[in-house]
């Protein structure tokens, strides 16, 4: 896993690059809203319009232009800088793994209200997407297209593997472990030092206590696996 400081990714290859946003429903019009806030603060990125497997019902999303499928973003011509706006941890991992051009570039892209300064010690992996309202304290691990929505909270020491995605207001104590691809629902709390295996979903509200399984979905405080999955 590439990761670097963010002091070091904010002043990427990529910057400057017209951007576009890989999913053209409801995230990604929030995912859009984080960039504006971003280019508000820093005109970085100019916004060129949305990608999709599924076409809109409108030739607009957001007054930007639907670009087609991912297929068609692979088979781009130009350099561009892509931002994956998928919420399930397992469908950005699989959006992710057919975006194999190496015209595309994928930086992480921070709400500049989030702190990250030098001194706190956090990694970033390439495509992490952080939204408005989130704070982090310090030597924290972020993987590969790590999804931080509104108002998340990560402590201390702790690391969260690639592709996991933690939905509104969901906290994750110091030095907990979150493998690749963990889902955290809105409100969803893991304890300091806990960690939850790779895949597992974590239900909207709840307290995870004691480690969890993989490929589980856990719910309620404190959480309990309800479905294991194959
Ligand atoms: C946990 C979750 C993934 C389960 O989804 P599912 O696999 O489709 O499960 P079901 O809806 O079939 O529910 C199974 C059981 O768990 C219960 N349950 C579901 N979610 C629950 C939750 N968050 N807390 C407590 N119980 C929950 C259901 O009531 C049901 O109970 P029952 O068998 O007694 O009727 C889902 O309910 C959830 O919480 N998702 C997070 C959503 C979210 O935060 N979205 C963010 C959008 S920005």
């Amino acid at each position: 896993m590439t990761q670097l400081f963010f002091s070091d990714h904010a002043a990427g290859p990529a910057a400057g690059r017209p951007l576009v946003i890989f999913g053209a429903g409801g995230l990604g019009r929030e995912v859009l809203g984080l960039v504006q806030q971003i280019n508000e603060a820093h005109p970085a990125w100019p916004v060129r319009g949305f990608y999709d497997d599924v076409a809109p019902a409108t030739p607009t999303v957001a007054g930007l232009p639907y670009l087609g499928t991912g297929a068609d973003l692979n088979a781009t011509d130009e350099l561009l800088a892509v931002a994956v706006a998928v919420g399930s941890s397992a469908g950005r991992a699989a959006v992710v793994a057919r975006l194999t051009s190496a015209r595309l570039a994928f930086p992480a892209l921070v709400h500049p209200g989030v702190a990250l300064g030098p001194r706190q010690r956090i990694a970033l992996g390439e495509g992490c997407l952080v939204q408005q309202g989130c704070l982090l304290t310090c030597d924290i691990r972020l993987g590969r297209f790590v999804f931080l929505n509104l108002g998340c909270t990560v402590g201390h020491d702790a690391v969260l593997g690639d592709f996991c995605s933690l939905m509104p207001r969901a906290n994750v104590g110091g030095a907990a472990r979150l493998a690749p691809g963990v889902y955290l629902g809105t409100g969803a709390t893991v304890i300091q030092g806990v960690g939850v295996g790779a895949y597992t979903t974590v239900g909207a509200g709840a307290v995870v206590v004691r480690t969890l399984p993989a490929r589980a979905t856990a719910v309620g405080v404190p959480a309990a696996v309800i479905k294991q999955h194959a």
